[in-house]
């Protein structure tokens, strides 16, 4: 099968686990279930679950039981793009194809319903790990996930890319708002991922090492979208990055070397994985389709 065929096959799959996880609309309560679930049902690539999947499986795990994982990741990202887009924050009003959450549920419930997602996806995680007979993998998954989304990763990386607005910064400033406000969650879903399959410390070591290097890709090809991607595509507005005034990988390097960055990248990523398994293809095809990509 070609790879894209491939990629869309694992989304369904994905879009079919989230569809098991989801709050049930219900109570009086039940708008902050209906905001969750409308961004988290709006779609996407859905390409930290599927890389929490595969981080299991290429270290000899079992899929089945990084599941609720692959599901909290996904919310966890879901709710990072409705704060996103706040206007506070990016003030966007497309995303995944759809009116973001705050334009249809106002700027209160798309507060409460990222704070929700958030913490839903804990209790997915923990509520799944209760019980196990080796809690102590799942523990330190769940404890890779938290950091990685939180102050020393993803919020961390949030925090000084809107500081970041309007200023002039450094290239390695630049990197430590892409490393963390991106990557940090890839590393953290892969590692989760990989820890819950029983991997060895060497193998965990080549996972981070992959997910590192088409972590900062992938944001940086997000950047470049930004600038030269088709709105209809992406599902989201292009030119948001000029105009918050954003410092970016092109807005600092140009459209070019951001671009040969970003491939050199992929090859990095693509070393690191070459001695995991027989069967790297599909992570070797992610990693080039990171950098193809037009949404
Ligand atoms: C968007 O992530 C936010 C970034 C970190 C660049 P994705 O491009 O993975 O968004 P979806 O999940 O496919 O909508
Ligand atoms: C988003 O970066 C990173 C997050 C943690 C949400 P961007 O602001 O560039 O993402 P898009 O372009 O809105 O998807
Ligand atoms: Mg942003
Ligand atoms: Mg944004
Ligand atoms: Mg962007």
């Amino acid at each position: 099968m070609e790879f894209q065929a491939v990629l869309k096959e694992k989304a369904l799959y994905v879009e079919g686990l989230l569809k098991k996880y989801m709050p049930k609309e219900d109570g009086y309560q039940k708008t902050i279930m209906e905001a969750m679930n409308y961004s988290l049902s709006a779609g996407g690539k859905r390409l930290r679950p599927i890389l929490t999947l595969e981080a299991c499986k290429i270290v000899g795990g079992n899929e089945e039981d990084v599941i609720p994982f692959a599901v909290a990741i996904e919310m966890i990202h879901t709710y990072s793009l409705i704060h996103d887009d706040l206007p506070a924050l990016d003030n966007d009003d497309l995303r995944r194809g759809r009116k973001t959450n705050h334009i249809v549920y106002g700027e209160d419930m798309a507060i409460l319903a990222g704070d929700a997602l958030l913490n839903y996806a804990f209790e997915v995680m923990l509520s799944s790990s209760i019980g196990k007979t080796n809690p102590d993998k799942y523990l330190r998954a769940i404890n890779e996930i938290a950091k990685t989304s939180g102050i020393y990763g993803m919020i961390g990386g949030q925090v000084v890319d809107v500081q970041s607005e309007d200023k002039q910064i450094s290239k390695e400033k630049l990197d430590y708002i892409h490393n963390n406000k991106t990557a940090a969650i890839i590393i953290g879903c892969m590692r989760a991922g990989a820890i819950i399959g029983d991997a060895t410390c060497e193998q965990l070591e080549d996972i981070t090492k992959y997910a590192k290097n088409i972590g900062l890709s992938f944001q940086i090809v997000d950047d470049i979208l930004d600038i030269v991607g088709d709105e209809a595509k992406l599902g989201k507005k292009v030119g948001s990055d000029i105009e918050n005034n954003k410092s970016t990988y092109p807005s600092l390097l140009g459209l070019e070397k951001s671009k040969e960055i970003a491939n050199s990248l992929i090859g990095e990523a693509k070393d690191s994985i070459n001695k995991l398994s027989e069967d790297v293809k599909f992570l070797n095809g992610l990693a080039e389709y990171i950098i193809d990509r037009e949404y």
